[in-house]
């Protein structure tokens, strides 16, 4: 958990002071640097949602809005259609062409000034299918992009200009050229993708010149009143790839040109590991000294440096210790937008920690809902601003409600009544608030997620919570209270497979394992048919306890459903720990040390001996009975959480939220 001495007000004294970039006074060093979470935008420009979702940062204290990115054209005959590719998009009518953008952009970049924050806005060429040269550009990705030749370089640099121009007209404060995370740009910046002979290619120097011809285009249509940066990776973690000298030398070139106000700096891929949204496995500010190397003495610019940066007490820290003069904290804000006045004013104890979770990039990145909206694991009012801003009222009846399950959802059920002004009951049968966000805590590189129950145990106690822990909760009990409403929110109960020796004593639960309720040991069998963390989870935990594990996973792979951002660190831990994975196995029976398996593919049936323990990882079941007692004698009653459909812990708190919205 994290911990910080500095409550007081005004401790943080760099973080808080102001910084000139170029022609911007940026009011502190807390940036968002640009993500694209899919904040309104129904029209593909910046809309109420948008400056919701964006702009609510800034009046929380951010003060250097990055926005989402803004994908420019390709070179593609005018009556061709869009291509999509996966991950990715060639437009063909990007939104800078839209007839409506420069007001929209003055929208946004007013209400961003009203709340002291400045506007920067990101260009990128994504380079699925276009880039330096036709090779492998997403590192273990099977995708080829098409090799650019000069006619369609010059229309791609013209394109970072018109669109350059048009947010100028707009008034943004700043534009950065994307030249990470596997862009265009990246492509002629690597020695690993950039392969060309011609004056594109070669030396680090030669491999500058794309992005020195950009930024001499772009200042030539914007001129000296906007700021102009580029986001740059600090080190490249694929063969062949450049290292943080390298990308050193690259950024002298680039500096010495005297085009540049900033430099945007992070680290790892869209990717393996690191990923450049680094998961709650990497540690805060891991790559902090490649930002120190991007700080060149020639021609000195200010370094906004991120990655996984959650807290002000290390953002100050870096500042202090000279690694970069504005510090990205990106999903610190999405998880908490008031999080910088929280700080300035010394009410740290109220601060929700971004947890690394990696939800929110999974699903802006893979979300499956078409109405695809910004989604956070602690903070269920980012994606939902409008709905909280016109429902959120104080309770007109003062009422008392009892939750019972101090889980996710429960503890958000809670807080938001509590809030509202309703008298609160929860009641919890384990010894410690947090259900299953408190098991999936034990797991390697998992304690982050205790900074959410931190929170939440905070706020229980600062909104007058009545928490009761460590008995168990029956419908007397309940109904002893006189609840004008009761919220069940009881979770869920793992999974047994109904097979053969299921019952043996050396057969155990995952959750049990990770509380330290069961003991496996010796040659594990981790048996899965489940596709989040969970399986990894409970594989890593037993492999840093010295277990020889082998998991069974019933179909291709496990975690399918994780995020490629965070996915890299998962498998990289299982390799070290010696883990070994087995697909497309169905457990038919146990009988002593031997398993007996199925094909998923085949039906075949195959024996495998010499199991200590057999560790099932088989998903939840709602938990339903407290509620199903209740049905009829309570005035209203909820059912939330895993207790409905077990689901992440985004879904559970937003659940948590939305009912205590209503009651
Ligand atoms: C939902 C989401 C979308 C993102 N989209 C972009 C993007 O469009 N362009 C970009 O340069 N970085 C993008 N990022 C990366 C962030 O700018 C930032 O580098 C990353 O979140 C690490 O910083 P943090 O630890 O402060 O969150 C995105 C991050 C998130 C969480
Ligand atoms: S979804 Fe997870 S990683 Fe993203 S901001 Fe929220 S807590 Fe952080």
């Amino acid at each position: 958990m994290t911990s910080s001495p500095r409550t007081a007000a005004g401790r943080f004294e760099r973080l808080f002071s102001p910084i000139q970039v170029g022609p911007m006074l940026v009011q502190n060093r807390i940036c968002e640097t640009t993500n694209s979470i899919g904040a309104g935008r129904a029209d593909g420009l910046p809309d109420d949602a948008f400056i919701d979702h964006h702009v609510g940062k800034a009046r929380g204290g951010t003060a250097w809005l990055g926005g989402e990115t803004w994908l420019l054209n390709s070179p593609m005959p005018q009556e061709a259609a869009d291509e999509f590719f996966p991950g990715a998009a060639s437009t063909r009518f990007p939104l800078y062409l839209h007839p409506d953008l420069p007001n929209r952009v003055r929208r946004f970049t007013e209400a961003a000034h009203e709340a002291g924050a400045v506007t920067v806005f990101q260009l990128t060429h994504l380079n699925f299918t276009m880039a330096a040269s036709s090779i492998h550009v997403a590192g273990a990705y099977d995708w080829i992009p098409h090799r650019l030749d000069d006619e369609e370089i010059d229309f791609i640099i013209n394109t970072y200009a018109e669109a350059a121009a048009r947010f100028k007209e707009g008034g943004a404060d700043g534009i950065e050229i994307h030249c990470a995370h596997e862009t265009l740009p990246q492509t002629f910046l690597s020695p690993a993708t950039n392969q060309r002979t011609d004056r594109w290619g070669g030396d680090a120097q030669r491999r500058t010149r794309f992005v020195i011809e950009v930024l001499e285009r772009v200042r030539k249509r914007i001129g000296d009143g906007v700021a102009l940066g580029i986001r740059m990776n600090g080190m490249e973690s694929r063969p062949g790839g450049y290292n943080v000298l390298e990308m050193r030398e690259m950024v002298s070139h680039i500096a010495e040109s005297g085009l540049l106000d900033f430099l945007d700096l992070d680290v790892g891929h869209s990717w393996g590991v690191p990923s450049y949204v680094q998961p709650s496995y990497n540690d805060p500010a891991q790559f902090r000294d490649a930002a120190r190397g991007a700080r060149v003495d020639i021609a000195p610019i200010p370094v906004l440096f991120s990655g996984r940066v959650n807290d002000p007490v290390v953002a100050e820290d870096l500042l202090a210790g000279g690694f970069c003069d504005l510090v990205g904290m990106t999903r610190a804000g999405i998880a908490d937008p008031e999080f910088a006045n929280k700080a300035r004013d010394g009410r740290m104890i109220e601060m929700r920690r971004c947890i690394g979770c990696n939800r929110c990039i999974g699903e802006a990145v893979h979300g499956r809902s078409p109405a695809r909206k910004p989604a956070c694991s602690v903070n269920p009012v980012a994606g939902n601003e409008a709905l909280w801003a016109t429902q959120f009222q104080p309770a007109a009846e003062k009422r008392r409600v009892v939750v019972v399950g101090g889980g996710a959802a429960g503890l958000e059920a809670a807080r938001v009544s509590a809030m509202r002004g309703h008298h609160v009951v929860l009641l919890e049968q384990r010894p410690s608030l947090g259900g299953q966000v408190r098991i999936a805590s034990k797991a390697p590189g998992r304690d982050s997620f205790e900074d959410f129950l931190y929170f939440q145990e905070n706020q229980m106690a600062a909104l007058g919570v009545e928490v009761r822990l460590g008995a168990p909760v029956t419908a007397d009990d309940v109904l002893a209270l006189s609840p004008d409403v009761v919220i069940c929110a009881t979770g869920s109960r793992p999974i047994r497979p109904n097979a053969p020796g299921i019952g043996s004593p050396h057969v155990v639960q995952g959750w049990d394992v990770l509380e330290g309720r069961a003991v496996a040991s010796g040659r594990v069998a981790v048996i899965s048919q489940e596709d989040h963390f969970e399986t990894p989870n409970v594989a890593d935990f037993l492999a840093s306890r010295g277990c020889h594990v082998e998991v069974f996973h019933s179909w291709l792979g496990i975690g399918a459903e994780i995020d490629r951002y965070s996915i890299g660190m998962v498998m990289r831990r299982l390799e070290q720990g010696g883990v070994k994975v087995h697909t497309g196995q169905i457990l038919a029976g146990i009988d002593g040390n031997s398993l007996s398996l199925l094909s998923a593919f085949t039906g075949e049936r195959r024996t495998v001996d010499g199991f200590d323990s057999i560790v099932l990882v088989y998903g939840s079941a709602p938990d339903t009975t407290l509620h199903d007692e209740l049905r009829g004698r309570v005035q209203a009653l909820y059912l939330i959480g895993s207790a409905w459909v077990p689901r992440g812990i985004h879904e559970a708190t937003e659940h948590g939220m939305k009912v205590a919205l209503a009651v």
